[in-house]
C-alpha cells in the first residue's frame, strides 16, 4: 500500500523514516515545494530500505500522490523558540488554502493525516478544503505518549502498558485527563498504592509540566521536535492501513464542541470510525470546554 508525505522537512522526513524502519507500507513518496530536499530525503531513506523491510521510497511532484491510501501533510512553518503553535495559524492556513485542494485532486480516495501546526485548526480547515476526503489530525497522540512515558517512569512499568489520554487542543490548553489513566488495569492511584510506590501531588505536577512543556523544552535545545511526532504519525498511518480499529486521541471535527479537537477515536481504514467520550471529572470537563473555546477562536475566520 502507498503512503505519501507532503512536506519533507524534519517532521515529514522523520515520519517517512519511521514508516520505512517499521515496514508500515510497501511504497512511500515524499514531496516538497523544495524538490531537491524531497529527493535528497527520499534517497537517504531509501538506503535504509534494503536493511529493513524493502519499502520502495521515492520523491516526486504533487501528481506523484496518485494512488496513496494515506497522505501525511507536514508542510508549513514550525514553532521557533518562544512561539506557540497557534502563532503559526495565519501563515500555515495560507499554505493550506493553496496546497490542500491540489493534494485532494491528486490523491482521490486517500485519508489526509494532518501534522502541520496548529494541527486542530488546520484539520478543521483541511476538512472544509477537501470535503470528499476523510481528514484527521495527529492531535494529542504525541501528548498522550509523553503523558504515558512520564507516568510509566514513576510506575516502573513498560509505557505501552500505561493507558491514559490528553484531550482537546494539541497545545497550551490541552487537558491531561488523569481520570482516564490506568496501569495494569487499575486506576493509577490504586496501582501506585498497590505497588507501595511513592505517588504525591508534586509528582503529578511534575508529570503535567513535563508533558505540557515537552515541545518547548526540546525546541529550546535542538530547534525542533520530530522523533516523537514522526513515530506517532507512523502509528496512526499503520492503524489506518491495517483497518485496525485502534483507539487514538486524533483530532477530528467534533460537532458537540463545534471544532476539531482530540478525543479517543476509533481509527481504521476510512479514518475516524467513531468517538468514545470518556467519563471525565467536572474539572476535566470544564477544562475540555475551555480548550474547545480556544480552538473555536483560533479557527474563526479561517474560511475555506
Ligand atoms: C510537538 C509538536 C509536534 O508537540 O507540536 O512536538
Amino acid at each position: 500500500m502507498k503512503v505519501s508525505i507532503v512536506g519533507s522537512g524534519l517532521v515529514g522526513a522523520t515520519a517517512a523514516y519511521a514508516l520505512t524502519l517499521r515496514g508500515s507500507c510497501s511504497e512511500l513518496v515524499l514531496t516538497d515545494k523544495d524538490e531537491k530536499r524531497a529527493q535528497a530525503e527520499a534517497q537517504d531513506i531509501a538506503h535504509a530500505s534494503p536493511v529493513s523491510h524493502g519499502t520502495r521510497v521515492s520523491s516526486g511532484p504533487t501528481e506523484a500522490l496518485q494512488g496513496s491510501r494515506v497522505v501525511i501533510v507536514a508542510a508549513g512553518a514550525n514553532q521557533k523558540p518562544g512561539e506557540s503553535r497557534l502563532d503559526l495559524t495565519g501563515k500555515n492556513a495560507a499554505i493550506f488554502r493553496e496546497l490542500i485542494p491540489q493534494v485532494a485532486a491528486c490523491a482521490p480516495g486517500s485519508v489526509l493525516l494532518i501534522a502541520t501546526n496548529p494541527v486542530d485548526a488546520l484539520t478543521d480547515l483541511a476538512t472544509r478544503l477537501a470535503p470528499d476526503h476523510a481528514v484527521l489530525g495527529s492531535g494529542t497522540v504525541l501528548d498522550s505518549a509523553r503523558f504515558r512515558h512520564l507516568i510509566a517512569r514513576h510506575a516502573g512499568v513498560d509505557p505501552t502498558h500505561v493507558h491514559g489520554y490528553v484531550l482537546g487542543e494539541h497545545g497550551d490548553s490541552e487537558v491531561l485527563a488523569w481520570s482516564t489513566v490506568t496501569v495494569a488495569g487499575l486506576p493509577v492511584d490504586e496501582f501506585m498504592a498497590a505497588r507501595g510506590l511513592p505517588w504525591t501531588p508534586e509528582m503529578r505536577a511534575e508529570i503535567e509540566t513535563g508533558t505540557r512543556d515537552a515541545a518547548a523544552h526540546i525546541i529550546d535545545g535542538k530547534r525542533a521536535t520530530y522523533y516523537g511526532i514522526g513515530a506517532s504519525l507512523a502509528r496512526i498511518t499503520e492503524r489506518i492501513l491495517g483497518d485496525r480499529r485502534a483507539v487514538l486521541t486524533v483530532s477530528a471535527p467534533t460537532p458537540e464542541f463545534g471544532v476539531s479537537l482530540s478525543l479517543p477515536r476509533i481509527v481504521s481504514a476510512g479514518g475516524v470510525q467513531g468517538t468514545v467520550m470518556p467519563r471525565l471529572t467536572s474539572e476535566e470537563q470544564r477544562a475540555l470546554e475551555a480548550s474547545a473555546r480556544v480552538l473555536r477562536e483560533a479557527s474563526a475566520g479561517l474560511e475555506g
